[in-house]
């Protein structure tokens, strides 16, 4: 099916397995079915609306970051009840849209932005479902520091000692409606510790809250993190995990809210190219492939890992340097790879590319967007159309109309 989706579509192409999708969907709904809970799919990993939609049908809510992740949601047929809204960075506008939609929090992060939230709120004669998001100051393992959100000193989050007096300013503010204590601790976490660490946390918060009269408390954020298998590393024993977390939360009359990403759409995705050149220089044995940094980021900008394999292995292996064509040394996919030696015209997957793919790729060096398709047992779709050169450029004006001043 790969080489007719290539044939079909071109490359390079992202593609995405929907059962793989639903499969992890499943796994994680099934160990926590003993307590009440909601998944809100945290859409950064990927927002297109083909995996929207199938993650609506499967009865997930969303986790949103912008305005553009809320008008996304509501396209792909969201309500405004399924949505939370995260983010360090809201703006009034942001605001405002979130509170017409009707979305079911706010996950506040600073003092600021509580006081514009009420302001907000109370021009429309509203008042804002929130909850605070917490950092609960844990240390956290991830591959990169980059991806680490929950240690003391990040910009995510209300620092923990502070939170009591948000909170109390929020039971204050007559436009805003305390429901929830929320926390993220990073992205491709695998161990529970932190999980653990952090809930106890949110759990003495919410203690410490209801003694100031925060009786409206009815949902516990968890955040996203699970971590999935890009080489040798472990993934989230979700089993564990949820397990580890439901004894904590045990007897508190509260709804766990989990906002994955990766979890439920990492490894169900993979980018398809083609190998354009062979060759060495320096002693190093490079394979260029027709997709980039632009397409892939996570390789150049977290140092990530991704599985590289031919889709028709010729027998040859070998030691390489697989790079796209942008002109930037840190174009790269792999580096001193040992693996299949693909020649030009051959195919290429690159593994795990479902989640922060497609969704950071950009158009740099004036080369369009991929395309994504989705599979769906024998059969495949295109979700979206590679984009043309003319997509380039449809924003620009050419005749300059000049403004005094
Ligand atoms: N909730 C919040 C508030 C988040 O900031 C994130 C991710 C998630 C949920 C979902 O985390 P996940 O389950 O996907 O780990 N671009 C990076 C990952 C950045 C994650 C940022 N926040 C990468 O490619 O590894």
């Amino acid at each position: 099916m790969l080489e007719a989706i290539a044939a079909e579509v071109g490359t390079p192409t992202f593609i995405y397995d929907a059962a793989a999708i639903r499969g992890q969907y499943a796994r994680l709904v099934n160990s926590l079915q003993s307590a009440p809970h909601r998944i809100h799919y945290s859409m950064k990993a990927n927002s297109s609306h083909a995996i929207l939609s199938l993650l609506r049908e499967l009865g997930a809510g969303v986790d949103i970051v912008s305005g553009g992740e809320l008008f996304r949601a509501l396209r792909a047929g969201f309500t405004g009840r399924d949505i939370v809204f995260s983010g360090v960075g809201k703006t009034r506008t942001e605001l405002k849209d979130a509170l017409e939609a009707g979305i079911l929090l706010v996950n506040v992060e600073s003092e600021g932005e509580l006081r514009l939230l009420n302001e907000v709120a109370g021009e429309l004669g509203a008042v804002a479902p929130i909850a605070l998001r917490v950092n609960p100051e844990v240390t956290v393992d991830t591959p990169h520091p980059y991806t680490r959100t929950g240690e003391r000193g990040l910009k995510f989050g209300i620092p923990y000692a502070e939170a009591i007096q948000v909170g109390r300013l929020a039971l204050s503010l007559p436009n805003i409606l305390l429901l929830g204590v929320d926390m993220h601790i990073g992205s491709q976490v695998s161990s529970l510790e932190p999980y653990r660490a952090g809930t106890e946390r949110l759990l003495e918060l919410h203690a410490k809250l209801r003694l100031e009269g925060a009786n409206d408390i009815a949902y516990l954020d968890i955040g996203g993190g699970l971590a999935v298998t890009y080489n040798d590393e472990l993934a989230t024993d979700v089993e564990a995990f949820a397990a580890a977390i439901l004894r904590i939360v045990e007897n508190v009359p509260l709804t766990l809210i989990l906002e994955p990403g990766r979890f439920l759409v990492g490894n169900a995705g993979l980018l398809l190219t083609r190998v354009v050149y062979r060759k060495s220089s320096g002693g190093r044995q490079y394979i260029i492939t027709d997709a980039g940094m632009n397409d892939l980021l996570r390789p150049s900008h977290y140092n990530a890992y991704h599985h590289i394999e031919s889709v028709r292995p010729n027998g040859q292996r070998g030691v390489f340097d697989v790079v796209g064509p942008v002109c930037e040394s840190g174009d790269f996919f792999a580096l001193g790879r040992s693996m299949d030696a693909a020649e030009p015209d051959d195919l290429l997957v690159i593994r795990s590319a479902g989640a922060y793919g497609f969704c950071m790729s950009s158009t740099y060096n004036s080369r369009p967007r991929a395309a994504e398709v989705v599979v769906d047992g024998d059969r495949w779709a295109i979700a979206t159309e590679r984009e043309e050169y003319s997509d380039l450029t449809a924003r620009e004006i050419t005749n300059l109309t000049w403004m005094d001043g």
